[in-house]
This record gives structure tokens, C-alpha cells and sequence, in this order.
């Protein structure tokens, strides 16, 4: 079994995964934060693109379980001397991971590794595909907060077609049935998005009295999502989080980010740190759910 997409999982299933989450959130606030769960397991990490949060979180949630981490990098690695994904994969897998995490830049990589190497993997972000245990910590944030997804009113605001996380957590969170908009210039909506469960405007400062969570995205230089609008001052004006817009929010509204923020474009760093912000808990909940998919994957699965 592993975890590739958040696409078809159904409500029932993810709020499995958030309620086992919330039990290593306890485990975690304990003062030994360990538990044996996984001992004699090993995470094997393929991290093909930089990560903080993310690739952090799952070591310190493997070893939170008692499980060990082999971490690779390209940087350092025989990448470098043309090892292609397939033989790499399939040299770490044959020093005896339990699964493997998977990040990289091509969409469909961790599906790849998952054939090659017949062990479970857990996609860690593919391109602008999919980043599943992003959207979970995304639904584990806004239940502990609100009590529920059901309901509430989500924006995501930004660079939304190059965005994994938007793919994913716009899934996630409609499924458990929040009513989702994307806030965004139109050249940076994905292409297909008419087919998503999802509203869409141009108009943060038209959509922002009636909303309970703000998902602001920042724009992914990286592939391209900087070279389809005039300048940043342009940009901040219509789609920044700024302290003018963040003053006009609901007296309930949250904001989150699934970082890394760029403070001053996409998010004003008095929002970033303020009372509505919820940026830091997402990183906290990041190691509860990825303690939880990790035991997922691997309970009632023989050592390999
Ligand atoms: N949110 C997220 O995936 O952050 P990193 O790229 O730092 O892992």
C-alpha cells in the first residue's frame, strides 16, 4: 500500500488518518515523545528536491515511532555521475527500507519508485502534482481549529496552477466539505480547473468578507509562476494578504501557509506572525500526520 495522491480518498478515510494524527499529537506533547511503534523499521528518504518542512518532519516523525532514516540527497550522490531515479531507487532499496518518501521534481516520480522497487511509498510532492501529507495536516489544522472542515468557507489565494499543495489540499478539503475558491490572476489557474470541485474569482477584495480560512500560496518562481503577471508591486496589490485586507477579514478567520512564505509579497509579515495566523501549527500537526501515515502504511505489513 502506499500514499501517491488525495485524489479518490474518501472523507471516511482521512478523517481515520486526522483522528490518528491528533492521538501523536498527545504522544508528542508528552515528555518522552516516543513510541515503539515502528522499532526495527527503516524509512528510506529519496528527497530529489529541496525541503524543509516536509523532509524534517517525516525524520523526526520516523524516529518519534522508533523507526531509523537513510536520507539521500542528490547533491553528494552519484546523481551526479548520471545515476538515473530507477538505479538509485533501486540501490537504496536494496540496503533495506521498510518504504520509501518520495520527493521530485517529475510529476509521477514516487508512482515510478513504487513499481520498481514493490515497496510502499509515501509521495512527498511530485512537481505541481501532489503533496498528500500536506493536505491532511492541512484538514488536522483547520478541524482542530474550527471542530470540522464541514462547512466552512476556504480560499486559496495565489500561484495556483503550479501549486501541488493547491491540487491536494483543494481536494482534501472539499471532500470533507468545505466550499473552496481560488483566489487568482487567471494566468495562474491551472488549465483544467473547470473540472475541480471549486469556485474561482479574480477578486480577493470581493470574496474577503465572507470567508473562514485564507490558504495564501506563494508564487513558485522555480516553475515559471513569476513570468505571467506585470511586477510584484501589481501582484501584492491584487492577491497580497496585506494588513489593509487582513483588517477586513471576519473576527474568525484563519490564515494559513504551507510555507515557505515570501514575507512582503504574498503575505504581510504582521499577518505571518499575528493572532490569525496558523502557519506554525501546520508545521507542528506536519509530524503528527506524517507519525500517522507513516503507521499506516506500515502496521499489519511483515518486515521486508
Ligand atoms: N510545505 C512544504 O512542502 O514545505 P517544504 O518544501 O519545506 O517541505
Amino acid at each position: 500500500m502506499s500514499l501517491l495522491t488525495i485524489e479518490g480518498l474518501p472523507a471516511a478515510e482521512i478523517s481515520r488518518l486526522l483522528d490518528l494524527a491528533d492521538g501523536f499529537v498527545e504522544v508528542l506533547d508528552r515528555p518522552v515523545p516516543k513510541v515503539p511503534a515502528l522499532q526495527g523499521r527503516t524509512i528510506g528518504m529519496l528527497f530529489y528536491e529541496v525541503s524543509t518542512r516536509t523532509r524534517m518532519s517525516f525524520e523526526r516523525a520516523a524516529k518519534a515511532l522508533s523507526a531509523d532514516t537513510m536520507t539521500f540527497s542528490p547533491s553528494g550522490s552519484s546523481v551526479s555521475k548520471g545515476e538515473s531515479l530507477k538505479d538509485t531507487a533501486l540501490t537504496v532499496g536494496s540496503m533495506g527500507p521498510d518504504l520509501f518518501v518520495v520527493r521530485h521534481a517529475s510529476t509521477g516520480a514516487p508512482w515510478r519508485v513504487a513499481e520498481w522497487t514493490g515497496l510502499p511509498v509515501i509521495n512527498a510532492g511530485d512537481g505541481a502534482h501532489q503533496h498528500p501529507t500536506q493536505a491532511l495536516l492541512d484538514c488536522l489544522t483547520v478541524r482542530q481549529h474550527f471542530g470540522k472542515v464541514d462547512g466552512l468557507q476556504v480560499a486559496i489565494v495565489g500561484d495556483i496552477r503550479h501549486s501541488r499543495v493547491a491540487r491536494s489540499t483543494a481536494q482534501a478539503m472539499a471532500t470533507m466539505g468545505a466550499s473552496v475558491r481560488f483566489i487568482a490572476p487567471r494566468t495562474l489557474l491551472p488549465f483544467d480547473v473547470e473540472g475541480w470541485p471549486v469556485e474561482t474569482t479574480c477578486d480577493f477584495d470581493g470574496a474577503i468578507e465572507d470567508l473562514d480560512v485564507v490558504y495564501m500560496l506563494r508564487i513558485q518562481q522555480e516553475r515559471g509562476g513569476g513570468d505571467v503577471f506585470p511586477s510584484i508591486g501589481e501582484y501584492v496589490n491584487r492577491f497580497g494578504l496585506t494588513r489593509r485586507r487582513a483588517d477586513r477579514l471576519p473576527e474568525h478567520t484563519m490564515v494559513l501557509h504551507p510555507g515557505p512564505m515570501n514575507r512582503g509579497v504574498e503575505i504581510d509579515p504582521a499577518v505571518a506572525d499575528g493572532p490569525r495566523s496558523l502557519v506554525t501549527k501546520q508545521v507542528a500537526n506536519g509530524v503528527a500526520v506524517r507519525m500517522a501515515v507513516l503507521l499506516d502504511q506500515l502496521s499489519g505489513s511483515e518486515k521486508s
